[in-house]
């Protein structure tokens, strides 16, 4: 196993610290206000053009052009149903769509206005779905967004979102990671089955 062979490499003070770091973490989620904190990394694709294409310009603003987007204007909006990947391939295992829209909402810096709903599809939360809403400056190497609520699991859940651009596959299919932190109720609906946790991929935690 892989922890295991770090493990005999690594010296040993090292390797206590990061147990006791990893202890840590593994407690942290019980412990946020009797909630329960719910990790997910996915990678979304965004492709607004060509064969597959799953971004879709709805409203082209009337302009001016923008100062640093080329051929872009401000409230150019598209729609999405973009497919979540476990993996960063796009043959990766389908875990969900992130369905909504982005709009250029910044005269002057490269900024998106994002509104979307995640809709897990499989995995352990298969039929959950997470609202995220917020500010991506993509000029930023991590952008953080906002988990505004959800339903199933995530019923109610509070939390963020980190973003990032992962890599362009061409110029009109862009690769995002996602890492969703989403804090839960602890009356929330229980979680899956650890086996099901494992076998969907998507709890880090
Ligand atoms: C997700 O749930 C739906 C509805 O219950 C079911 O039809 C589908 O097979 C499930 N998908 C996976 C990958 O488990």
């Amino acid at each position: 196993m892989a922890f295991v062979s770090m493990a005999a490499s690594m010296p040993r003070v090292v390797f206590i610290a990061s147990l006791v770091a990893v202890l840590a973490m593994a407690a942290g989620p019980a412990a946020a206000h009797g909630g329960r904190v719910i990790h997910l990394r996915f990678y979304m694709h965004d492709i607004t053009g060509g064969p597959g294409q799953t971004a879709v310009q709805v409203v082209k603003g009337p302009g001016p052009a923008h100062p640093v987007m080329p051929g872009s204007h401000f409230g150019d909006t598209t729609v999405i149903d973009d497919a979540l990947t476990e993996g960063a391939s796009a043959t990766s295992r389908l875990l969900g769509r992130a369905q909504g829209t982005y709009t250029l909402a910044s005269l002057r810096e490269p900024v998106l206005s994002v509104s979307m709903t995640v809709a897990l599809t499989g995995g352990a939360y298969n039929g959950s779905t997470i609202a995220v809403v917020g500010r991506d400056d993509v000029s930023a190497s991590v952008r953080e967004l906002a988990v505004v609520g959800g339903t199933g699991a995530f019923r109610r859940a509070t939390g963020h979102v980190l973003w990032r651009t992962a890599r362009m596959e061409s110029r009109d299919h862009m690769v995002l990671e996602l890492d969703v932190y989403a804090t839960v109720p602890s009356g929330s609906p229980p979680p899956p089955r650890a086996d099901a946790v494992r076998k969907g991929g998507l709890n880090l935690d």
